[in-house]
């Protein structure tokens, strides 16, 4: 199949726009005809240059018609529109490929999880079996994934822990910002009491009483981020665990293409942090090997892992969202044999949520169809 025309749905959100930035300085956009969908704007011209080109009409994103003459469909949309519209694509037999940033379609067994650098091997035979359904997955996991990939190539994983720091981002851009304006709200109460002599206990006490009050701004997250955190992330699921714990487990082991399931589990948790998602783990590996040959593993996988020597001068200064935040990087360090015994490894990721986590396997993908 020749494939030229290249529809783009949802490049006005938050992943939307990252990916959008991503493809300009990958100059992806040469690869194809490119007609941006949007729900809102359509029937405007884009006027001027965008994204470095001019992309003429904004098409009607529920424009069946126009959909379908389109050889490839990238959607940053969500899942609602997802579960609209790709259904309805496949009963009017557009046999196109569809690559999603949303969860909606993941599981399902027509769909592969992309994370080429880590299973190019699962996306290929998807290709080669005719497939043409593309899902990005959990950001969450595909940081992990990415970050001690040299431990799966090896087959060294028994089982990980997973205890997270997932930034607002991952929550969307209104809970982004509701971030920001949480902690400008306790800002500006601070700021009414200058004159007030602050002690460290005093400041906690105010600070403790904003978040504490109505006037703390909580429509999205439901409760105080800033100065606090959120030990439960998406909805419940079984077991007591809590959906983004589930998929720890489930995509983990869907992206590998695991014959015998590797066990993933932990406790996620939202922090105050913009775009990074970190993540503590404990590696039960199935071997005890000397740690040298443990970092080199590590070090090698991708080019993207960049392995911070467990000191703190290092880990500090590079192993923190301050310093990744807007990064390809996928920093992890704090690796070490733990005191539980020689085949537990402790280690400690940071990586861009938006980007590896989002964006990146998408425009990826569009990339492996046209080579
Ligand atoms: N579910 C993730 C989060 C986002 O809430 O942080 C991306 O997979």
């Amino acid at each position: 199949m020749q494939l030229k025309n290249i529809g783009i749905v949802g490049w006005r959100g938050m992943v939307g726009q990252v990916l959008m930035e991503r493809m300009q300085a990958e100059n992806d956009f040469s690869l194809g005809e490119f007609t941006l969908f949007s729900a809102s704007a359509t029937g405007r011209s884009v006027s001027g240059k965008m994204y470095g080109r001019d992309f003429g009409k904004i098409l009607d994103a529920s424009d069946l018609n126009a959909l379908k003459k389109m050889d490839v469909i990238l959607t940053c949309q969500g899942g609602d529109y997802t579960k609209q519209y790709y259904p309805m694509l496949k009963r009017e037999g557009w046999r196109g490929f569809w690559i999603d940033a949303a969860s909606a379609l993941r599981m399902e067994k027509e769909a592969t999880i992309i994370l080429d650098p880590v299973n190019m091997h699962v996306i290929k035979s998807a290709l080669q079996r005719g497939e043409t359904t593309f899902v990005g997955g959990n950001c969450t996991v595909s940081l992990m994934l990415m970050a001690i990939q040299g431990l799966f190539k090896a087959n060294l994983v028994e089982w990980i822990s997973t205890m997270t720091y997932q930034a607002a981002s991952g929550a969307g851009a209104k809970n982004m910002e509701e971030l920001v304006a949480q902690y400008d709200c306790v800002g500006r109460g601070l700021q009414k009491n200058l004159n007030v002599a602050q002690s460290a206990l005093e400041l906690e006490k105010k600070v403790t009483g904003i978040i504490r009050s109505e006037e703390l701004p909580h429509e999205h997250f439901g409760h105080p981020l800033a100065y606090s955190l959120l030990p439960w992330i998406d909805s419940e699921y079984e077991m007591g665990q809590s959906r983004e714990e589930w998929k720890g487990f489930s995509e983990t082991n869907k992206i590998l293409q695991t014959t015998k399931p590797i066990p993933v589990d932990g406790t996620c948790v939202r922090v105050g942090v913009l775009r990074c998602h970190s993540q503590g783990l404990t590696i039960k590996l199935n071997q005890n090997l000397p740690l040298s040959e443990i970092e080199g593993m590590l070090r090698e996988a991708n080019p993207w892992v960049k392995l911070v020597p467990n000191k703190k001068d290092l880990t500090l200064a590079e192993l923190t969202p301050a310093a990744i935040s807007g990064t390809l990087t996928l920093g992890l360090g704090r690796v070490r044999k733990m005191r539980l015994g020689d085949s537990f490894l402790n280690a400690f990721t940071s990586g861009d949520q938006l980007l590896w986590g989002a964006a990146e396997p998408l425009r990826r993908m569009l990339r492996i169809l046209f080579e």
